[in-house]
């Protein structure tokens, strides 16, 4: 069975992180946002994934990074790049020999930036079951008017319409950006900048083989930090629920928390709720730390305090500093000692010898 990933785009509002990496590659939760979900194709079935790639100078970052996954996961990832935004469904007609592998088999289309349990084997399984062409995940949001609107039938699944962030209120029921596609629907998509929200699925719908699966679990689209950080929380809540043996234990941890084993932490910290601490991290003893993201390699000096923020790779925070209120450090960012950052969105490799008292971008 055969997967596409839709990743394109530049990542902009999950600068700066997205300057060292494509956004595909920003860690959640100590692996690649990537590899969540081509963790999950596998587990579903699928043997091989192509990315849709716009933006030409990230098809060898993100190759050469997935080759060891490709073994080590035991799945074949290959890359279909466009010369010009295909938006979100030209890349389907870009990847069409791709996707067909003669055997007549539906496959998935992923949007890149959206975190959720995946229940991909239940998703085939209602394909199956309504027999339709197309079947879309859906989930319930209080602020519908961002995304894509469904509206469906409660019993069967049949969706009535689809409105691509409609200006009027349709419903709460969203596209979760999890699709999975007869061949049939490649014959509706020509070579051309199409937009799968606003030209097919509509379509679909009108003809009745339309079906939404409410999707059982959290969702998050994961694009911005402030959302990035309630899907840690989310995504830890679920680990609780699915396999509770990956928190952390300890009497210095509180709540949900993930810690890699290669991290070391030091005598008297609090750690947590909803964090997650990454490879040959160092958390110097006396460190407070709560709903944040330490990304690989940080060094977090004793007595500091992190909380409601996103610690780049390589970074270090100075002791006795306090750094809270979505900041982000970007990649090897040092911060002094004693410094406090309220909301700092910080370039990398930069030094923050100073306080920032209100969120700015440090450049
Ligand atoms: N290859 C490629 N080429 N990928 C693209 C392009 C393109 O030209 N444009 C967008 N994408 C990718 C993005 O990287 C993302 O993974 C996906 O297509 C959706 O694009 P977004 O720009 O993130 O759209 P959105 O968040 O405003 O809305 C979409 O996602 C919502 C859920 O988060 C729609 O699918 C909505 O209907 C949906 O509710
Ligand atoms: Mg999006």
């Amino acid at each position: 069975m055969k997967a596409l990933i839709l990743v394109g785009g530049f990542g902009t509002r999950l600068r700066p992180l997205t300057l060292s990496v494509p956004k595909p590659l920003v860690d959640f939760a100590n692996k690649p946002m990537i590899l969540h979900q081509i963790e999950a194709l596998k587990a579903a079935g699928v043997d091989e994934v192509v990315l849709a790639i716009n933006y030409q100078p990230e098809v060898q970052v993100m190759l050469s990074f997935l080759r060891d996954f490709e073994t080590k996961i035991g799945i074949k990832i290959t890359c279909s790049q466009e010369t010009e935004p295909m938006g979100t469904a030209g890349p389907l007609a870009l990847a069409r020999d791709k996707l067909l592998d003669g055997s007549g088999e539906p496959f998935f289309v992923l949007n890149s930036d959206v975190i959720s349990e995946y229940p991909l084997k239940q998703m085939i399984d209602f394909h199956k079951h309504h027999g339709g062409e197309a079947s879309i995940m859906v989930t319930k949001v209080e602020e519908p008017s961002k995304y894509g609107v469904v509206v469906m039938e409660e019993e069967t699944g049949l969706v009535q319409r689809f409105v691509e962030k409609p200006q009027i209120f349709v419903g709460n029921k969203i596209n979760a950006g999890i699709y999975l596609l007869n061949p049939a629907t490649l014959d509706r998509i020509q070579l051309r900048p199409t937009s799968i929200e606003k030209e097919i699925f509509p379509k679909i719908a009108s003809e009745c083989s339309l079906y939404a699966m409410v999707l059982p679990g959290f969702w998050m689209d994961i694009g911005q930090p402030r959302d990035y950080i309630t899907g840690l929380r989310l995504y830890l809540d679920s680990l609780r629920r699915i396999a509770p043996s990956k928190l952390s234990k300890g009497t210095h941890v509180v709540g949900n928390v993930i810690i890699d084993a290669s991290a070391h932490i030091g005598e008297g910290c609090l750690i947590g709720p909803d964090v997650s601490i990454g490879q040959g991290c160092v958390i110097e003893d006396g460190v407070r730390l709560s709903r944040c993201t330490i990304m690989r390699g940080v060094r977090i000096k004793r007595h500091s305090c992190v909380s409601g923020s996103i610690i780049g790779w390589h970074s270090t925070v100075g002791q006795w500093a306090r750094v809270e209120n979505m900041t982000v450090l970007g990649e090897d960012v040092h911060v002094s000692d004693e410094v406090y950052s309220n909301g700092g969105v910080v370039l990398p490799h930069k030094e923050i010898k100073t306080s920032i008292l209100n969120p700015q971008i440090v450049m």
